[in-house]
């Protein structure tokens, strides 16, 4: 086993190779910018390490690695054309320093790059690989679906919002684990465990998400803070605080989320105000321990020795304690 920087690390240095420009430029240039724009490079961290920890070579997981970060980052060019982004790790999101046309050409051209990548195995690994995937890209384009419709409902419930994070982002999550488990061939019921401590973990990491949102570090955050707001979007907090608040915050929380100000930092601090003071801050910080403890417990399934559970365990923890 080698540490999470090494495999992050030997990833980089491996898209790098994968990805230089070609033309037509107005094609690739856009990829390789949101490629290279950094990120946590979680999912290919992920997929890397769990294949060592099923006794595989990491070598053997970079190209299903690869191939869940281009998938993912196709999912954040149409995910921030479709969530007005302007900012995306810091920089100018592809729409915004292209536009809309180049952002769809080239997303569209990414998540053939991903199948691509699979063609790079033996015929029963390439399909087991290529099925997991297909079916995590179509539950990814389901929950992304759920997402934009609860823009406009205000009756959201808690279990509808749960799908809709594990749809459009823990099963991502949780596939890159599993692909590490494919490749280093361990047994289906591996595969399995290792499967459910990533989408607990993928939930978890979304719900955080949803709170970095709103009480993020703008300096540090490297997305714009309370675009959630700004949309409208049903995140865990805004569940939380009609779940919770009293019948005079519900109605300033519905009127707030009722108006589309144009210039919207009011309308932020009134809802930030109203999600700390209903609780809704704390639910969602108590939500993000619960779920990563529930993955925690999976490990317990794992036939695996208790060193590398400490590793996963490890990784969660500071997963949860993340601020980007
Ligand atoms: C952002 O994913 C989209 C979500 C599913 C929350 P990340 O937070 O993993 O984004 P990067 O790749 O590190 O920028
Ligand atoms: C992103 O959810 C999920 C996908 C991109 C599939 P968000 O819309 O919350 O992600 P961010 O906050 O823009 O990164
Ligand atoms: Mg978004
Ligand atoms: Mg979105
Ligand atoms: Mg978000």
């Amino acid at each position: 086993m080698q540490s999470i920087d090494f495999y992050r690390s030997e990833f980089i240095s491996y898209m790098e190779s994968k990805f230089v420009l070609k033309e037509p430029v107005n094609l690739y240039e856009p990829i390789n910018y949101i490629l290279k724009l950094g990120g946590k490079r979680l999912r290919p961290v992920l997929a890397l390490l769990t294949a060592e920890i099923f006794d595989g070579s990491y070598k053997n997981a970079l190209d299903a690695a690869l191939a869940i970060e281009v998938f993912h980052n196709f999912s954040l060019v149409h995910d921030d054309i479709m969530d007005a982004a302007p900012v995306r790790r810091g920089q100018a999101t592809v729409h915004e320093k292209w536009d809309i046309n180049t952002g769809i050409l080239s997303g569209d051209a990414m998540l053939i790059c991903a199948y691509q990548l699979f063609e790079n195995y033996s015929p029963d690994t390439f399909r087991d690989l290529a099925k997991l995937f297909s079916t995590t890209a179509l539950q990814v384009c389901e929950g992304q679906q759920y997402d934009v419709d609860f823009e406009s409902r205000e009756d959201v419930r808690f279990p509808e919002y749960l799908r809709m994070i594990e749809y459009k982002t823990a099963v991502l999550v949780a596939a890159a684990m599993k692909m590490g488990g494919i490749v280093a061939n361990t047994s289906l019921r591996n595969q399995e465990h290792i499967y459910n401590f990533g989408l607990n973990l993928g939930i978890a990491f979304q719900l955080q998400d949803d709170f970095l949102d709103v009480f993020g570090d703008p300096e540090t955050f490297g997305k714009q803070v309370g675009g959630d707001i700004i949309e409208n979007k049903k995140t865990i907090l805004f569940i939380k605080a009609l779940e919770s608040g009293s019948g005079s915050i519900k109605k300033e929380l519905l009127d707030l989320y009722s108006i589309q100000p144009g210039d919207p930092t009011d309308k932020i601090e009134a809802v930030k105000t109203i999600f700390r003071e209903s609780g809704a801050a704390e639910s969602t910080q108590n939500a993000i321990e619960s779920f990563t403890q529930k993955a925690f417990l999976i490990l317990n399934d794992l036939d695996i020795t208790d060193s590398k559970k400490a590793i996963l365990n490890r990784f969660g923890e500071n997963l949860m304690r993340r601020t980007v």
